[in-house]
């Protein structure tokens, strides 16, 4: 076998145990969160059966704004655009904001709801995880917001539209290269399970 080859050979080998790896922790965390996903899923649509005008709609849409808004402070002191390429370019909570206004709502700051431990970089991906995931449900989110009259008011839910898959999948590798060793990954988990856990509670 030459030189060249060998390295070759070396590469499709790093990379298919990067491929391995990646496929084994998003596994992982999304079996770890099933339930927890499940709880929400099941509170979420409950809510949104409820709504019946915009007043409606622009009062959930706060609910998920004062859990997000200071969730994603805590998640920006540890994912920087060293940590995620792209950061900067992600959806954060200001999108609830313009929802909220765009329906003829506004912003109070009377809420201070029970939030994940966030100290390390792990625990922000994990919190990360869910916040992000959350884009993944959107659609089915915005058809059930369409059936109850909704017409406005869905760039939260919509998230990065076209490139959301090439979104979704980067996020996953960087969270995959952080899940470097099991301290790491229960981190990780925790953090993702009592995100969605502080969530539910707000429902
Ligand atoms: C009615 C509400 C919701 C529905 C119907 C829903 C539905 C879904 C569906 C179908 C997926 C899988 C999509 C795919 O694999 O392409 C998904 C993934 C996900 N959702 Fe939801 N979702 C809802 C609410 C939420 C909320 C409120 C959050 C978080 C705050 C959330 C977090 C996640 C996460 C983290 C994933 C990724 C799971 C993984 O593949 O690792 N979801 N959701």
């Amino acid at each position: 076998m030459s030189v060249i080859s060998m390295g070759k050979a070396l590469i499709d080998t790093v990379k298919i145990d990067l491929k391995a790896n990646k496929i084994a922790f998003t596994k992982e965390i999304k079996k770890a969160t099933k339930k927890a996903h499940v709880d929400l899923e099941r509170k979420v649509t409950k809510e949104i059966k409820q709504i019946k005008t915009e007043a409606d709609y622009i009062k959930m849409l706060k609910v998920f704004y004062h859990y997000f808004q200071p969730l994603s402070e805590q998640i920006d002191r540890f994912i920087t655009a060293d940590v995620l390429a792209d950061k900067a370019q992600r959806r954060n909570a200001s999108s609830l904001k313009h929802d909220i206004e765009e329906l003829g709502g506004s912003i109070s700051s009377d809420a201070s709801p029970q939030l994940p431990e966030i100290t390390n970089v792990h625990q922000a991906l994990g919190a990360m995880y869910v916040f992000e995931g959350s884009i993944l449900g959107g659609r089915f989110v915005i058809e059930m917001l369409k059936k109850r009259s909704m017409k406005r008011g869905f760039s939260f839910f919509q998230g990065y539209g076209e490139g959301g898959g090439e979104k979704w999948n980067y996020f996953l590798t960087v969270l995959n290269q952080h899940a470097e060793s099991d301290e790491a990954k229960q981190e990780i988990n925790v953090a993702a399970s009592q995100t969605f856990h502080c969530f539910s509670l707000l429902f």
